[in-house]
């Protein structure tokens, strides 16, 4: 598969078969991540995985609630616990991506740049996932507090994201805004 075949191809994936990710795959698509570029190559990210099950229950609890505070908080987030919730414990692993602010880049006007790259991170994890034929979803609905409690993260670290692995047993489609209503031309 091709760099621009990982990139259109690659949907966000929330239904997974009981089939196990090896050890050996699991650091191939994690060293993808450690390859990608960071603010002053300070390479901010630190990967947490999970495949214990009650870990990843009390992280699915955690999940949920902040669907269900969504929800409540605006009314389109109504189907959010079906659509996006609950699936989170049935992948074989989660891999929980942390950032630490510290090892940010020399920006002065710029602090957060150690989000930035370790957004790329996930974003090579998430392809380098789909070209060994997993699927994989960024979540980002989580109290990130109660994520670190349940990891036991240095204070500081930021959780940048969760994202459960599995083979896939869904298959999705998505479309994107046309591509020239998004290019601008010397000026915005
Ligand atoms: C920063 C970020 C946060 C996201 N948070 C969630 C989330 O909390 N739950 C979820 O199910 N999907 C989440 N997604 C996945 C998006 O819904 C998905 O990428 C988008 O709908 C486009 O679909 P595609 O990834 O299949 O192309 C997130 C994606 C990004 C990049």
């Amino acid at each position: 598969m091709n760099v621009f075949e990982a990139i259109k191809n690659r949907r966000s994936i929330r239904k997974y078969q009981k089939k196990n990710v090896s050890d050996a795959i699991l650091q191939k698509i994690l060293d993808a991540g450690n390859w990608a570029p960071s603010a002053a190559n300070r390479q901010p990210w630190e990967f947490v995985i999970v495949r214990n099950a009650e870990t990843k229950n009390r992280l699915q609890e955690i999940i949920d609630e902040n669907v269900v505070i969504s929800a409540t908080w605006e009314s389109r987030f109504a189907t959010y616990l079906d659509r996006y919730g609950r699936f989170v414990k049935t992948a074989p692993v989660v891999v929980i991506v942390l950032a630490d602010p510290l090892k940010t880049g020399p920006h002065v006007f710029g602090e957060e740049t150690y989000m930035l790259s370790a957004g790329a991170a996930i974003q090579n994890i998430l392809l380098a996932a789909h070209a060994m034929g997993l699927g994989t979803v960024w979540i980002s609905m989580y109290d990130e507090f109660k994520v670190k409690e349940l990891i036991k993260a240095p204070k500081g670290y930021k959780v940048v994201g969760v994202i459960p692995i599995g083979y896939p047993a869904e298959k999705r489609e998505k479309s994107r805004i046309k591509l020239d209503k998004k290019i601008h031309f010397e000026k915005f």
